[in-house]
Order: structure tokens, then C-alpha cells, then sequence
């Protein structure tokens, strides 16, 4: 059987985490590029020589030629810019949009049957961008928003409760960030409805601190934002499309009516596959549900509409 091979464009904190979780996971090869020279080629020499200790045959190596990037199955885009003290959301947004459309035309021109999967902050706007760059059809392209965020609520869950994470299912749509829609009508403890089991009170508070999830660890760490929880969402995505396991979660796909809304890309439970959104599923959603999905839908278009996309 061929190895499969993914690369990680951008060797940064969350780049570099997903390459070296990919790597111990055994089910790829993993390219890491970057812009930097040598920050991938030290960091993938690095990961490399942790494989006789972890135990692992994935090669891992890094670039800053896409040449080496070539047969991918998968791209993971994490290159781009965090905001700087005196940038605004717009500045970054449309630097942001630069690199994005720069490395996905290159890499997608070496890779053009691959799966993308865009990490990149404003991240729905972001896939809008490499849909374009790549000209893939949306079963190729999708975003890495909704595992990480449902991530953050099923922890907060867990930790009231005092319950195993196992036991906690969370689920969350809508555009990544502020205007994210956490559903805890669909969020379990094995099984049971979470609204069963904690008040309005405190289920408003843990929605709120999982709205606020990202800002909560840029403040503690000031000097860059969350990469654990992140890159281990971009690998639970990367391993359900390549091991093809059918696995429902929530990612930034591009709709085509669904959930009345078209021609954008917004956080939906996607079934994810070898081909990638496999499917994408319909629920229905109370009224304030589909009002918080429609505001978060129009915070997605603003951004498009800035970058004329
Ligand atoms: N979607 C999410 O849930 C989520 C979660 C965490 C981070 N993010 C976003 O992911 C991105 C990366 O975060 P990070 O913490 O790894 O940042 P980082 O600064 O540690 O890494 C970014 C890397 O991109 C590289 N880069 C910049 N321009 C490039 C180019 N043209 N080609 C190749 N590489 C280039 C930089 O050299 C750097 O190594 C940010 O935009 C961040 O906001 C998104």
C-alpha cells in the first residue's frame, strides 16, 4: 500500500504540533514548509530523529521548496500572520489572504488531487480564499474550526461535572470565533442532554467561556494563541479522511443551501471521508439557533464581501 503523505504549510507552533502528531500517529509522511529558511528543515530533522525513541516510521522532512510537497494527500495550511500591536482585523485579514492565496496555488499545483485543510485566521474567509486559489471542488476544501471549539466545550462540560471527557459530546456551528453557535440541545454526558444536567445559569457560562475560548489563551499567554487543542483537532480531521472512517464532526465546509445558506463557508457537521466532505448533515435548529447561525453567517460575509471574494 502507498504511504500517505501530508504536508503542513507553516512550521509554526500549530504547524509544528500537527506535523509531529501526524508523525507519532504512524499514518502519514509528513512535508513541513515554511517561508523561513531552515525553520522546517531544523524542525523536521528534529521530529525525524524522535522517531527511533517514539517508535514510528513516518519520514518527516522540511522545505521551503513545494516541489517536495508533490503527491500529497492531504495539505494543512497553518502559514499567516498573528496580529500585531497596530494592525487592525482588516490589515490582517488581507495579509492573511495574501499567504493564504499564495501557498495554496503553489501547493495545489504539486498536489491537485489533495484534501485542504485551512487552519488560518479569519478562518471561514480564509477557505473562501483557497477555494479560489486552488480551484478545488468544496469536497476538497474545508476548514479547522468546529472540532477545536467543541473541544473546548466538552472540556468545560467535563470539568463541571466532574465526568470523564469520554463521556462528553459537544457540538458547535457556525463561523469560528465570536459568532460560533454552541448547541447544548445536542451536547450529551453519555447520552443524557446536558440541559438535563446543569442550569440555564451555568450553561450560559460555559457557552460563553467556549465563545471566548481562543481570547482566553492569547490572554494568558500574550505572546501567541492556543496550538495544542488546535493541532490535535487538525489531525483527528486528518486521520478520519485518510483512515476513511466516515467520522461526523463539525468543519468549516462551503454551502450550497444548505441550512439556507449559500456560497459560503460556515462551521456544519460534516462527514468526513477518503474523497473529504462526504456529506454534510442537516438539523433542524430552533429559532435563536438559526438567528445565531444567520448573525455568524453575516459576520463570515463581511469579511468576504472586504476582500471582494
Ligand atoms: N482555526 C483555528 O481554530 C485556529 C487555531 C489556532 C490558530 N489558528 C491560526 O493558525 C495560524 C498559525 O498559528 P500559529 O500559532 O502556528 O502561528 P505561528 O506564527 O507560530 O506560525 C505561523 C508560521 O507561518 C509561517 N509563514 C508566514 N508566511 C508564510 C508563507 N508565505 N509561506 C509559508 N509559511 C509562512 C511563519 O514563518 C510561521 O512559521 C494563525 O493564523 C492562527 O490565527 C487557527
Amino acid at each position: 500500500m502507498p504511504r500517505n503523505k501530508v504536508t503542513v504549510i507553516g512550521a509554526g507552533n500549530v504547524g509544528a504540533t500537527a506535523a509531529q502528531r501526524i508523525a507519532e500517529s504512524g499514518i502519514a509522511d509528513v512535508v513541513l514548509v515554511d517561508i523561513v529558511d531552515g525553520l522546517p528543515q531544523g524542525k523536521g530533522l528534529d521530529l525525524a530523529e524522535a522517531a527511533p525513541v517514539v517508535g514510528h516510521d513516518a519520514r518527516v522532512t522540511g522545505t521551503n521548496d513545494y516541489a517536495e510537497t508533490a503527491g500529497s494527500d492531504i495539505v494543512v495550511v497553518t502559514s499567516g500572520l498573528a496580529r500585531q500591536p497596530g494592525m487592525s482585523r482588516d490589515d490582517l485579514l488581507a495579509k492573511n489572504a495574501g499567504i493564504v492565496r499564495s501557498v495554496v496555488e503553489e501547493a495545489a499545483r504539486q498536489s491537485p488531487d489533495a484534501i485542504l485543510i485551512i487552519v488560518t485566521n479569519p478562518l471561514d474567509a480564509m477557505c473562501h480564499v483557497a477555494m479560489q486559489a486552488s480551484g478545488f471542488p468544496r469536497e476538497r476544501v474545508l476548514g479547522m474550526a468546529g472540532v477545536l471549539d467543541s473541544a473546548r466545550f466538552r472540556t468545560f462540560i467535563a470539568q463541571e461535572l466532574d465526568v470523564s471527557v469520554e463521556n462528553v459530546t459537544a457540538f458547535v456551528l457556525g463561523g469560528h470565533g465570536d459568532t460560533m453557535v454552541p448547541l447544548p440541545r445536542y451536547s450529551t454526558v453519555a447520552g443524557i442532554p446536558i440541559t438535563e444536567l446543569l442550569s440555564k445559569e451555568r450553561l450560559e457560562a460555559l457557552v460563553k467561556r467556549t465563545a471566548n475560548g481562543g481570547a482566553e489563551i492569547v490572554g494568558l499567554l500574550k505572546t501567541g494563541s492556543a496550538y495544542y487543542a488546535p493541532a490535535a483537532s487538525v489531525v483527528d480531521m486528518v486521520e478520519a479522511i485518510l483512515k476513511d472512517k466516515k467520522k461526523v464532526l463539525p468543519c468549516t465546509a462551503y454551502l450550497e443551501g444548505e441550512y439556507g445558506l449559500k456560497g459560503l463557508f460556515v462551521g456544519v457537521p460534516v462527514k468526513l471521508g477518503r474523497r473529504g466532505v462526504e456529506q454534510i448533515l442537516q438539523i433542524t435548529l430552533a429559532p435563536d439557533e438559526a438567528a445565531a447561525l444567520g448573525r455568524s453567517a453575516a459576520a463570515v460575509r463581511e469579511l468576504t464581501d472586504k476582500l471582494g471574494i
